[in-house]
């Protein structure tokens, strides 16, 4: 590993907001920039990146850190991964050996046995026994280079092979049964898997974490068999091709969402890499919050058939739940991508992507589709659906453009449309919006601890105010905001500078440090403090501790019954409050 002096080196080496506007736009706002927080359900601009300081706070969900806390948060990546990464960029030629170092976890031997099967599918394919199913792929049009690239294999015919290879290996039967490849049933134990195509499911940083098998004869047997859910593998967290896609969706800033994986396999070999699959499941706000993260513009290509529009339409409030507006493609006799593309090629898919619907229009024919507008029932709430779904979306040209679409629909006038949009975003202001989480937090919070807050405010930004706090203030009184204390002083007794950036690179490993820093990196406190202030703060902690000695000794004062130490505890509480007085 590094030394401490060449982390902060590569850290600093790299200007933090050329690092995050190149996943997120950014804008200048005075001295700092603003964007869009990824890591919440963020609307408007609640991040702030500083370049002065190198960080970035949110001030709605206080996550907060160095680059290298947003590569791992963005990019669900390690810490050394994320050195590694920033050292790549600006050109620093290190290498930290992050696959051969991976660290042992618990879950190891799942990975592991996950590698081995794949190795162990992708041979038999390539094997006599595998032909038939090889040409089923070449029938589909899947090449051996595609075959390759996205690793797909064959499992055995024999149904205790893999089993018995595994065993072989050394893997005990609990690891067998806990990674689902293998089941124990009546005739002992077997593989779950046989005669079946692989595709290999990948987690957000590229490891197998499962499979699933499709059948490629005609049978009566599920279609895919996927391997069930364990520690490593949650079916609502996973998107299909996200590791592959990731990288080249941001470079476009664009993401194409389709159903089935292979959908996204037929269109990588048209050249759209930017495609991932929700694998057939109603997607989850985490796969919504990990499609935000990939790009600005978000394309939602389902199957062309009825289900594909209701998933379409599921996925598509999902993702208006968290701030991203999605644009829609659909595909014409009730196509799936992968048909579609081979029926149409190339540039006939391509210009549908290049002229997707946007998402109220998807709703306007959504809406009308499952109802008929003659009937004036069917009308209203047809009108009423509408006016929900642009109380959703901010952009007020697409906002009045659907507004007069659904008043020719509707016969209404488009100034009633506005009028009855506007009562429902006053109720919905009324009804959902809370109050600022600081205000309400800082009504709650006593006097003390808003000057432990904010004293560690000050103490980030200044070694004055570490030293006050070395000096005057030996405790603080609420454990969370005491740790942190600590290690800022600690910190800067072993740098003799406070640089905030590099002091979370300190703390990256210590969650709950990181959640107190966060809270109190998004206080909206002014930068320059007086000294007055930092005082105040200091004598409210030093008040406290003392008020906190005499009301334990007054308790002993009590409970004491030896007359002689009894005076020795009301000495004690004279000299405390003489103290008091004195701050
Ligand atoms: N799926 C599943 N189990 C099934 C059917 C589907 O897990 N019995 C998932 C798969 O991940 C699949 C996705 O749902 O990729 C979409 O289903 P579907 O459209 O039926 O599959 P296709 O991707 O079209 O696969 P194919 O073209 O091979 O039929
Ligand atoms: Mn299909």
């Amino acid at each position: 590993m590094l030394q401490t002096e060449e982390i902060n080196q590569i850290r600093s080496s790299v200007d933090i907001v050329d690092v995050i506007s190149g996943y997120l736009p950014l804008t200048q706002k005075g001295k700092n920039f603003f964007g869009v927080c990824p890591f919440h359900d963020d609307h408007s601009p609640s991040m702030s990146v500083s370049r002065e300081k190198q960080i970035y706070t949110c001030f709605s969900c206080g996550a907060t850190g160095n680059v290298f806390k947003f590569l791992m948060d963005y990019e669900n990546i390690t810490f050394p991964e994320a050195v590694q990464k920033v050292a790549d960029k600006a050109g620093i030629a290190v290498d930290l050996h992050i696959k051969s170092h991976h660290v042992k976890t618990a879950n190891q031997e799942l990975y592991d046995i996950y590698d081995y099967a794949l190795k162990c599918y992708q041979n038999h394919l390539n094997t006599e026994s595998g032909q038939t199913a090889k040409e089923y792929l070449h029938d589909r049009n899947i090449s051996d280079e595609v075959m390759k690239e996205f690793k797909i294999g064959y499992s055995f015919q024999k149904r205790e092979q893999l089993t018995s290879m595994l065993r072989k290996k050394g893997y005990s039967d609990k690891d067998l049964l806990r990674s689902g490849l293998v089941i124990q049933n009546e005739y002992g134990y077997t593989d779950i898997y046989y005669d079946r195509i692989m595709f290999p499911l990948y987690d957000m940083n590229g490891r197998v974490v499962g499979f699933s098998g499709r059948i490629y004869k005609p049978g009566k047997d599920f279609k895919y068999i996927n391997t069930k859910e364990t520690e490593i593998f949650k079916k609502g967290e996973l998107l299909y091709n996200y590791h592959r896609a990731k990288d080249i969706a941001r470079q476009k800033n664009q993401v194409i969402v389709m159903e089935g994986f292979m959908d996204v396999i037929r269109a990588f070999t048209i050249d759209v890499k930017n495609a991932i699959a929700t694998m057939g499941t109603a997607v989850t706000k985490e796969q919504a919050l990990a499609i935000k993260k990939m790009a600005k513009e978000v394309i939602l290509c389902f199957d062309g058939d009825q289900a594909g529009e209701k998933a379409t339409y599921a996925c598509s409030n999902e993702l208006l739940a968290i701030g991203v507006v999605p644009k829609i493609v659909r595909l014409e006799e009730n196509l799936d991508p992968d048909e579609y593309i081979q029926k149409y090629g190339k540039e006939q898919f391509e210009r549908k992507l290049d002229q997707p619907m946007n998402v109220l229009d998807f709703k306007m024919l959504y809406y009308k589709h499952h109802r008929d507008l003659q009937n004036s029932m069917d009308l209203a709430n047809y009108v009423n659906d509408m006016i929900e779904e642009v109380s959703k979306v901010e952009d007020e040209v697409l906002r009045e453009l659907t507004l007069q679409k659904v008043a020719d629909d509707s016969g209404l006038t488009v100034e009633f449309l506005k009028e009855k949009l506007e009562q429902k975003e006053k109720t919905v202001t009324l009804t959902t919006v809370k109050p600022k989480s600081s205000t309400r937090e800082t009504k709650k919070m006593s006097k003390t601890e808003q000057a432990e807050r904010n004293l560690i405010f000050y103490m980030l930004r200044s070694a004055e105010v570490i030293k006050m706090y070395q000096k005057k203030v030996a405790f603080m009184p609420t454990e969370e905001y005491r740790f942190l204390a600590r290690e800022i002083s600690f910190y800067y007794k072993a740098y003799h500078e406070m640089n905030e950036a590099d002091f979370l690179t300190s703390i990256a490993d210590k969650p709950k440090l990181m959640k107190t820093l966060g809270k109190i990196s998004s206080l909206e406190l002014k930068e320059d403090y007086t000294l007055e202030e930092i005082e105040d703060y200091i004598k409210a902690i030093q008040q406290y501790n003392i008020q906190y000695e005499i009301d334990r000794m007054k308790i002993r004062l009590k409970e004491e019954v030896d007359p002689m130490k009894k005076a020795k505890y009301a000495e004690k509480i004279v000299e405390l409050k003489r103290k008091e007085e004195a701050i």
